[in-house]
Parts: C-alpha cells; structure tokens; sequence
C-alpha cells in the first residue's frame, strides 16, 4: 500500500497487525499525535522503562528514538522490539560516544569516579556507568550517590547544572546537550512572556540556565501533565519539543497550551521524534523489522545500572 493511504485504514492495519503480533505500542509525548492516540501507553523515558520492563506482549513497537527502544530490549529481552525508524537517534547520544567515555574514565582512574548517565546515550555508555537517570528522577538519583565519590555525570550539561542547583552536590558534567532545546533563548521566551504576561512557563531541564531561571517550574515531560492539571493558570507556555502539547491539550483541555517560539522558529521539533511516522509504524509492526538486536554480553552490563535507577526511584 502507497503512503497515501487515509489515516483511518492505517489505523485499522495497524490495530489488527498489534491484535496479530500479540503486540504493545509504546511511545513517547514527542511523538506525532496521530501516534500518540494509537499507542497502548505515552509517557516520558522513565515510564516507557518501567511499562517496557513489565510488557507481556510478545512484540514491543516502541515509538520514540533509538536510544529508548533499545533501553526496552536491555530490560525485557526476551521479546522483540521493533521500532518505525532505526535512524532516529538523539544529539545528546551522539554528543557522548561510548569509546570516548571509556577513554577519559581510564585517564582519570584516580578520580573513582561514580559514573551517571542521563538515559539518553548509547548501550555503551549505560554499560559504563554506575546508575542511569531520566529527567523525571535525576534529582532522586544524585542523592542517592556515594557521598564519598566525585559524580561525573553525562551527557547533558544543561540536566546535570540544573540537578546540582538542586541538590547543593557538586558533579563534573559532560559538555553534552540536546540541541532542541538549547534552542530556546532569553530573548524568545521573554517575548512570548510578554505577548501573554499573565501565563506560567513550564521549561524541560535541558534547556539552558537563561531559560531555566525565567521558568515557574523546571521538569520530565511526564510531570508536565501533572503541573498543567494542578495549575491555576489558564495559559502555560511550554518549553519543550512541540509534540508535548499535543498530550498537554489532550490531558488537561480547560487550559490554554502555548508552545515557546525558539530565535529562528514558532515551535521547537526534534527532527529524530519526527523520524516516526503511521506508515513506518505499520511497516514494522507488519514486517518485524527494523528489529533491536543486541550483544547479550553489552545487553546485560547495560541492564545493571538500569534496574539500580528502576528500583531506586520505585
Ligand atoms: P523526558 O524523559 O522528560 O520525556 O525527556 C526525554 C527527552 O528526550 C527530552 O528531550
Ligand atoms: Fe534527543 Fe533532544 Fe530529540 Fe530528546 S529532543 S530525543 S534529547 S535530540
């Protein structure tokens, strides 16, 4: 069938190939929305973690970026997991490749570094590290480090400098970062402060410090949901990857949503989330590929510090 198949029978394939395939669909609150409304469960990185880790589906199509479906392969390895698009990768991945990783933490053994990885990096960094955080948990995890132990804490610069204003806990911070939402500037979130001064501003933590320090509350896409529904405020502005809003108005549709404009554009869209789309989604629940296959030997160094942040913030 061409791509130009109407939307609702490219539901329907897709809803009896997922009968078919005894499958899940999981994705992420970036996602487009015609997949959002089809998937079994949105949420952010540390719910998609935990319902991978829990799925019984013998398929799991998991709709995010590579880096989180293969995190669903190191937890639930026994099943298959597929995902639209085996390119749709992450900047702040790229920014930490594993063999560098390995390089400076045998230059600085001295330091005995405890090692924490935002959980947007490869299966080789994961495997080098002590424990994994989200955005939704990275406070709680830093707490819980070894007092006794200097943190290096990668790939995100922006998530690291936030958590230790957090914390008080000084962290060595890897020069990484998410190039969607350094995007977001002083200048274009004060001007939309002003088209709509009355309204809160809801910032991700991988947004810079200019811009952290002029938002109402700094947190995971997950906790958005729930700010937004507790919130007294008609309108929130959003800064974050602009398929947020689409959950936020779906959530909580008494409220105004209002996506924060980056220098160059009115939204804010990660090319990689936007990778996925209804037809690669029925192409890989159909054909069962591009499948997650991973080295069992990597799979289960990576999985250690997985399951350690997963029972951690239980
Ligand atoms: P969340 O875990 O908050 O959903 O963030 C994931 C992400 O990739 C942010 O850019
Ligand atoms: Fe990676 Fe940024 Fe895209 Fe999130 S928004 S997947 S951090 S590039």
């Amino acid at each position: 069938m061409s791509s130009t198949t109407p939307i609702t029978d490219l539901r329907e394939e897709i809803l009896a190939l997922k009968r078919e395939r005894n499958a899940i669909i999981l994705a992420h609150n970036y996602q487009q929305g015609a997949i959002q409304d089809l998937a079994d469960y949105v949420g952010d990185s540390l719910g998609l973690s935990y319902k991978a880790s829990e799925a019984e589906a013998d398929v799991i199509a998991f709709c995010g970026v590579h880096f989180m479906a293969e995190t669903a392969k190191i937890v639930n390895p026994t099943k298959t997991v597929v995902l639209p698009d085996k390119d749709a990768g992450c900047s702040l991945e790229e920014s930490c490749p594993g063999d560098k990783l390995e390089a400076f933490l045998s230059e600085n053994a001295d330091k005995n570094y405890y090692v924490i990885a935002y959980i947007n990096c490869s299966a080789h960094v994961k495997a080098l590290s002590d424990c994994i955080c989200t955005s939704g948990n990275a406070v709680k995890i830093v707490e819980a480090a070894p007092e006794d132990r200097p943190i290096l804490f990668v790939p995100d610069q922006n998530l690291g400098a936030w958590v230790m204003e957090q914390t008080g806990r000084k962290m060595d911070l890897w020069q990484g970062s998410c190039y969607v939402h350094v995007e977001f500037t002083r200048d274009s979130i004060a001007k939309i402060r002003e088209e709509h001064p009355d309204a809160e501003l809801i910032a991700h933590p991988e947004c810079t410090y200019a811009v952290r320090m002029l938002a109402d509350v700094v947190c995971s896409t997950e906790k958005m949901v729930h700010y937004a529904k507790a919130s007294k405020a008609e309108n929130l502005i959003v800064a974050t990857e602009a398929g947020m809003l689409h959950r936020l108005r779906k959530e909580a549709p008494d409220k105004n949503f209002i996506e924060a404009p980056t220098d160059h554009c009115a939204c804010a869209e990660c090319r990689f989330m936007k990778m996925n789309t209804l037809e690669k989604l029925r192409d890989c629940l159909r054909d069962l590929e591009p499948e997650l296959v991973m080295d069992e030997e990597l799979r289960a160094r990576a999985e250690k510090p997985i399951l350690r942040m997963l029972e951690l913030s239980r």
